[in-house]
C-alpha cells in the first residue's frame, strides 16, 4: 500500500470512481456520492484508518464480526497457506478437502449437543435461506406437506436474500421488492423497553416476557400449529435494536415451540462465536435448537463463510435420505475460508477469549456503561450481555417516550461518532457497540469516553444539557 501522504492523494479518485461505478448496500446512493465516501485503508487491533489518516476505534467489529480484531497474523498465515496448498476446490463430485472437513468437526465440539452436521454457505443471508430450504424438506420427507409457514418476529433481521428477507421482521426493508414472499408470518418482539410506548403500561420486565410469549402462543393457535413449519429467532436481536429478550421469554418460547411440534431455528449470525460470553447464545439461554445459522464471528470477518447446523432431529432424516439433496453454492466449504475459520476457532479457544467475556471483559464493559450512563438525559435504557451493547437515546425518560422523528437523533449522534473517531452504529435512535473481543479495559475506557462524548455533543444540539 502507498504511503500516508500517497494515500491522501489518491482518496479525491477514489471517490470519483466509487461515486461512479459503486452501488452501496443499505445507502442512499445519490446522498453518499454527494457527501462523499469515507475510504478505510488499513486496521489493526480495535482501529481501522481512513485514507485521509484519521484512526478510529471500530466500536462495531465491523459488522458484529471482527472477533479477533484487525491485522492478526495467524488468521492471514492459515488463509496464505490454505491459498497456496489449495486455492479452491468444491465438494460437488464425491470430493472433500482437510480445512472443511475439520472445521465441521471442530463446530461440532462447541455447538449444542446433537448438532453434529454441518452445511457450509458464505453469508448469514445464504445460511438463513438454506436453513428455510431445509426445514421444508425435513417436513416434506416426514410426509407433513402442509407445515410450510416460518414464523419469525417484528424488529429481526436475519438477511437480504428474498427468503431471508421476507424471514426478517423490519418492516422497511419489504417494499422496495415486494415482499415477504407468502408463506412468511410474524410474532411479537420482546422489546421490554419499548413495551410503554406500544400500549403494554408500565409491565415488570418478567410479566412482559410471560406476555410476549402468550401472544405468540395465541398467533400460533390462529394461524394453526398443523401449518407452521419453524420458528426463527435471533436469541437476541441484533439490527433491529439489540433487544435482549426478558429472562421469562425463552423458557416459555421453547415449551410452546416444542408443545406445536414447531421446529426451532436459532439465527446466531450476531450471537455466536463468544460475543456474548458463551460460544453461542442458545448455551446461554438453554435453547436446544432443531437447526442453527451462524456466519460472522465464525472467521472473524476474514474471510466470507457461514454454516448452517443441524440438530440430531432433523440431521438424522436429511442425511439419511434417499435422493440427492439438490442444494449447494459453488464456495460451499472454501478451503481458504474454511481454514480461517478453524484457525480463528482454535485461537478464540487457546486464548480463552470466550470464557474472558463472560467472566472479566464481558462485566466490564457492561458495568462501566452503566456507570457512565446513569442518570443521563438523553439515556433512556443501556442494555446488553457479553461484548455486545445498547444505548437507547429517548425525548423522554420517564415516559420512555422516543423521538417524534424516529432516527434522526441517532443519526446526528453517529456522525459525532466519525467525527471523534469512534464506529458506534445507529439503529433508529439506539446506539450499539460490539467491539472486537480482543479489546482490553483501557481501550474500553478509550472507547466509552468517545461514547459519552458523542451523546453530550448530541444533548448540546437538542439543548438538552
Ligand atoms: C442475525 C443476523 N442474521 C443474518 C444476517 C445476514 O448476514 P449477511 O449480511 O452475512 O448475509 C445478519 C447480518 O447482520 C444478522 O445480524
Amino acid at each position: 500500500m502507498a504511503g500516508a501522504k500517497n494515500l491522501s492523494d489518491r482518496t479525491e479518485y477514489w471517490r470519483l470512481l466509487d461515486a461512479a461505478h459503486h452501488i452501496h448496500p443499505f445507502t442512499q446512493t445519490d446522498a453518499l456520492n454527494r457527501e462523499g465516501v469515507r475510504v478505510i485503508v488499513r486496521g489493526k487491533g480495535i482501529y481501522i484508518w481512513d485514507s485521509d489518516g484519521h484512526r478510529l476505534i471500530d466500536g462495531m467489529a465491523g459488522l458484529w464480526c471482527m472477533q479477533l480484531g484487525y491485522g492478526n497474523k495467524e488468521l492471514a498465515r492459515a488463509g496464505f497457506e490454505a491459498l497456496s496448498t489449495l486455492p479452491y476446490y468444491n465438494h460437488f463430485f464425491k470430493t472433500t478437502n482437510p480445512w472443511t472437513v475439520e472445521l465441521a468437526a471442530k463446530l461440532a465440539t462447541i455447538l449444542p449437543a446433537g448438532h453434529s452436521r454441518i452445511l457450509f454457505a458464505n453469508s448469514g443471508s445464504e445460511a438463513n435461506d438454506t436453513a428455510l430450504k431445509l426445514i421444508r424438506y425435513y417436513w416434506n420427507r416426514m410426509g407433513k406437506p402442509d407445515k410450510k409457514l416460518h414464523l419469525s418476529r417484528a424488529l429481526s433481521y436475519h438477511g437480504v436474500t428474498m427468503a431471508a428477507a421476507s424471514l426478517s421482521g423490519i418492516t422497511p426493508m419489504h417494499p422496495q421488492w415486494d415482499l415477504p414472499l407468502p408463506g412468511f408470518v410474524k410474532a411479537p418482539a420482546p422489546y421490554w423497553y419499548g413495551a410503554k410506548q406500544a400500549g403494554y403500561g408500565d409491565m415488570e420486565e418478567d410479566e412482559f416476557g410471560h406476555r410476549i410469549a402468550r401472544e405468540t402462543e395465541e398467533e400460533i393457535l390462529r394461524i394453526g400449529p398443523e401449518r407452521i413449519a419453524s420458528f426463527s429467532a435471533e436469541p437476541i436481536q441484533g439490527a433491529g435494536g439489540m433487544i435482549v429478550p426478558p429472562a421469562t421469554y425463552w423458557p416459555e418460547i421453547a415449551r410452546i415451540v416444542k408443545k406445536y411440534d414447531i421446529l426451532l431455528h436459532a439465527d446466531e449470525v450476531i450471537t455466536g462465536f463468544g460475543r456474548i460470553g458463551d460460544w453461542f447464545a442458545s448455551h446461554h439461554y438453554g435453547l436446544k435448537p432443531d437447526i442453527m445459522t451462524m456466519a460472522k464471528g465464525m472467521s472473524s470477518g476474514y474471510q466470507p463463510i457461514s454454516a448452517v447446523s443441524l440438530g440430531t432431529r432433523m440431521g438424522d432424516v436429511i442425511a439419511a435420505a434417499d435422493e440427492e439433496l439438490v442444494h449447494g453454492y459453488t464456495y460451499s466449504g472454501h478451503p481458504v475460508a474454511s481454514a480461517v475459520a478453524l484457525k480463528n476457532i482454535e485461537i478464540l479457544e487457546r486464548d480463552g477469549l470466550v470464557a474472558r467475556v463472560k467472566d472479566s471483559i464481558g462485566p466490564y464493559f457492561q458495568s462501566r456503561l452503566r456507570e457512565i450512563f446513569a442518570g443521563h438525559g438523553l439515556v433512556g435504557e443501556v442494555r446488553g450481555l457479553g461484548l455486545i451493547a445498547a444505548i437507547e437515546l429517548v425525548e423522554n425518560r420517564n415516559e420512555r417516550r422516543p423521538f417524534p422523528k424516529e432516527g434522526g437523533v441517532g443519526k446526528i449522534c453517529r456522525d459525532h461518532c466519525f467525527r471523534n473517531g469512534l464506529v458506534m452504529r445507529a439503529i433508529r435512535d439506539t446506539m450499539v457497540l460490539a467491539p472486537p473481543l480482543i479489546i482490553t479495559e483501557d481501550e474500553i475506557e478509550k472507547l466509552l469516553a468517545k461514547a459519552k462524548r458523542c451523546i453530550d455533543l448530541t444533548a448540546k444540539d437538542l439543548k438538552r444539557i
